[in-house]
């Protein structure tokens, strides 16, 4: 049999460049990436093994040749940023809504059959059920990010009814791993590397309690969910079993670098322990779905924490962290 192609849109981010190196060795791999935030680095070792990178942007010229042919496409390239940057809302209507609409676009016209999308635990907002299951309503997002994934999410189970495109959609909880650019890990990391005396932290003490899942997880995950996936539009949640403190993650992250007597500065943030507003203070997802699949979270949040914050701390520098 023909080994299948799969398009990777993000393929050089953090979360794509890891799907590659999952799927290289069964499929031909084409990742698609503008290298703005992601790094033909992150690809290295998938480019070795036969995948191919187009270098280009989803917002513009035509897109249909990319997809022509593909059995596959992981929709991953987005603003992945909850947090709203100087430029305000606009790069994430773009980067999120636009872009995902002209993937369907030229996914629809090249005759994709299934799609895999990864969306956010932050659709569901302030959730009043937690551990919160992928049919919880309404679903009601606070930050601008969550509220361009809804957004996605509807666009998908459109062209998933209307013209056939199947959809697999994956809500995550927060993603920690190497090569991740962004999050809190990488925040307090670098922050450290360059004071390993004083941590500023955004929120109030303790801050938020969220679940973390480490990047091997969620690449067994994702290739769980869609194998499984036998609905037009199937919906799994992604991360572990537990939650964690912003006060026990940056613990955590100092214990395995190493640093004692760490002074923290919290910011205040926007009450309530959020860090920014937008940000949710308590966020688990029920997984039951993504189990009854045979899939397990291998690590917890702490250990996810701090099996990331070595990876990142290896590609920032000194000084070492325990071994
Ligand atoms: N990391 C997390 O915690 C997390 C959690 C939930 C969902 N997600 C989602 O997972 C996906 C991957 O996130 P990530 O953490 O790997 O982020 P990332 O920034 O490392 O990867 C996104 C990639 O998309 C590329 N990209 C963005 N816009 C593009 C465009 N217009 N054209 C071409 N390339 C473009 C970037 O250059 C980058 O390489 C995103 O959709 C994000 O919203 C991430």
């Amino acid at each position: 049999m023909a080994r299948p192609k799969v398009v990777i849109t993000g393929g050089a981010g953090f979360i794509g460049s890891h799907v590659a190196d999952a799927l290289v060795r069964e499929a031909d791999v084409v990742a698609v990436d503008h290298l703005k935030a992601g790094k033909r680095a992150n690809l290295e070792g998938a480019l070795k093994s036969g995948a191919t990178l187009r270098k280009q942007d989803l917002l513009r010229g035509d897109l249909g040749p990319i997809f022509r042919g593909a059995d596959l496409v992981y929709h991953f390239a987005a603003n992945p940023d909850v947090r709203l940057g100087r430029e305000g809302t606009k790069p994430l209507i773009d980067e999120n809504i636009l872009a995902t609409y002209r993937v369907l676009e030229a996914c629809r016209g090249a005759k994709v059959p299934k799609v895999a999308f990864t969306s956010t635990s932050t659709i569901y907002g302030e959730a009043s059920v937690v551990p919160t299951p992928e049919d919880y309503a309404p679903l009601a997002p606070i930050s601008i990010y969550g509220a361009t994934k809804l957004a996605d999410e509807a666009l998908l189970s459109a062209y998933a009814h209307t013209f056939g495109v199947q959809a697999v959609i994956f809500r995550m909880a927060n993603v920690v791993g190497g090569r991740s650019g962004h999050g809190v890990v990488v925040d307090l990391v670098r922050k450290l590397a360059r004071d390993p005396k004083h941590l500023e932290i955004l929120g109030s003490d303790p801050g938020t309690a969220k679940s973390y899942v480490y990047i091997d997880d969620v690449v067994a995950g994702i290739s769980t969910g869609v194998r499984a996936a036998d609905q037009p539009v199937s919906v799994y949640n992604l991360g572990s079993d537990d939650t964690i403190a912003v006060r026990s993650l940056a613990d955590a992250i100092c214990d395995e670098l190493g640093l004692t007597d760490v002074e923290y500065r919290w910011t205040g943030g926007a009450g309530g322990g959020r860090g920014w507003a937008g940000d949710v203070r308590v966020m688990q997802l029920a997984i039951d779905r993504i189990k009854s699949k045979g899939w397990r979270p291998r690590k917890t949040s702490e250990a996810a924490i701090r099996a990331a914050a070595k990876d990142a701390w290896a590609s920032v520098g000194t000084p070492k962290p325990r071994a």
